[in-house]
């Protein structure tokens, strides 16, 4: 018995040490840049929290930017490129064009991380800690950010072109959200990002004018006022109200209200699956801000680049 255990042992943990550095490697760590530019959080959080303090609305704006790139390729930086010969840019996808915004954010921190630390920490790093930054100005949740992505050399506009819409059904963004790994709890706690920012009127008219069954009557009267039924299509209306740009729970309660905005919004409780979720976060804060980190960082873990695939990009709009 002794004997064979003698003999085994050393086997064993051989075996277990290169099972952990083969799955080591590829993964993201929140102490990537620990020794290779260990101010790059604090220099991030510090352009974000001025570009929030200028204009709240832009810590929703990064949030949905992180959103868009890690739905299409990855969490990649994809969606920071700008149009160029080979680069068919995600910025004139559908859910993008006029609708994406904080790129000049992501570039001011950049051009910061890049004197401090040149060509050293990705744009999808950055977009990283951005969204997860103005979550937390914003009054939500902090939680370490796993780091380590980096950066593409394409876009994929067609793939843009299939992020999920406003018009889209509960069976629809499930399955949209399964394509990348995420499931319908990721889908209802993400979604609580609507918490934060704005929608343009053409995003939720049909909504407000007579489009919906499950929609408060005195809430869709209210939106057609910022929203009418022809024309105003990109006048702007808080997804959420109250509580514009204060990360909390609203966007739930608002949904049990029948006061969700969006099409999409008010299909995570219209009977089905997902109504128990949205409760429970209607009523519970402190779930929903946990909850929602998980999530974020799943979010952040989709088909990203790392070891020696992509590139640091020094220029987050340009393939170096
Ligand atoms: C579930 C499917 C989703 C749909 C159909 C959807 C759709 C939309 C639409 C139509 C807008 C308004 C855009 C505009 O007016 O320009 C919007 C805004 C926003 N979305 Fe989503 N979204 C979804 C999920 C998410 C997720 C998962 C996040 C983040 C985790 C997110 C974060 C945001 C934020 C923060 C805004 C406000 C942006 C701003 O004010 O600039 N959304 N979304
Ligand atoms: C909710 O369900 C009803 C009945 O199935 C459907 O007509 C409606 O489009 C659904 N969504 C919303 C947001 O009203």
């Amino acid at each position: 018995m002794a004997v064979s255990v003698s003999i085994k042992l050393p086997a064993i943990v051989c075996f277990l040490v290169a099972l952990l550095s083969f799955s080591v490697q590829g993964q993201l760590s929140p102490k990537f840049y620990a020794r290779s530019c260990k101010n790059v959080e604090q220099i991030v959080r510090s352009v974000v929290a001025q570009a929030v303090a200028k204009e709240p609305r832009m810590g929703a704006s990064l949030v949905r930017l992180f959103f868009h790139d890690c739905f299409v390729q990855g969490c990649d930086a994809s969606i920071l490129l700008d149009e160029a010969p080979g680069i068919a840019t995600e910025k004139k996808a559908f859910g993008n064009i006029n609708s994406a915004r904080g790129f000049e954010v992501i570039d001011a921190a950049k051009q910061q991380v890049e004197r401090a630390c040149r060509a050293t920490v990705s744009c999808a790093d950055i977009l990283a800690l951005a969204a997860r930054d103005s979550i937390s100005v914003l009054g939500g949740p902090n939680w370490a950010m796993p780091l380590g992505r980096r950066d593409s050399r394409t876009a994929n506009l067609a793939e843009a072109n299939q992020l999920p819409a406003p018009l889209s059904s509960l069976s629809q963004l499930t399955s949209n959200f399964r394509l990348k790994g995420l499931n319908f709890q990721d889908l209802t706690v993400l979604s609580g990002a609507h918490s934060i920012g704005s929608s343009i009127c053409s995003a939720f008219k049909t909504r407000v004018w007579g489009g919906d069954s499950n929609v408060d009557t005195s809430f869709a009267l209210q939106a057609r006022q910022t929203c009418p039924a022809s024309g105003g299509d990109t006048q702007l209306t808080p997804l959420t109200t109250p509580n514009t740009n204060r990360f909390s729970n609203q966007f739930y309660k608002n949904l049990v209200a029948r006061k969700g905005l969006l099409h999409s919004d008010q299909e995570l409780f219209n009977g089905s699956f997902t109504d128990a979720l949205v409760r429970k976060y209607s009523t519970n804060g402190a779930a929903f801000f946990r909850d929602f980190s998980v999530s974020m960082v799943k979010l952040g873990n989709i088909g990203v680049l790392t070891g020696r695939n992509g590139v640091v990009r020094l220029n987050c709009r340009k393939v170096n």
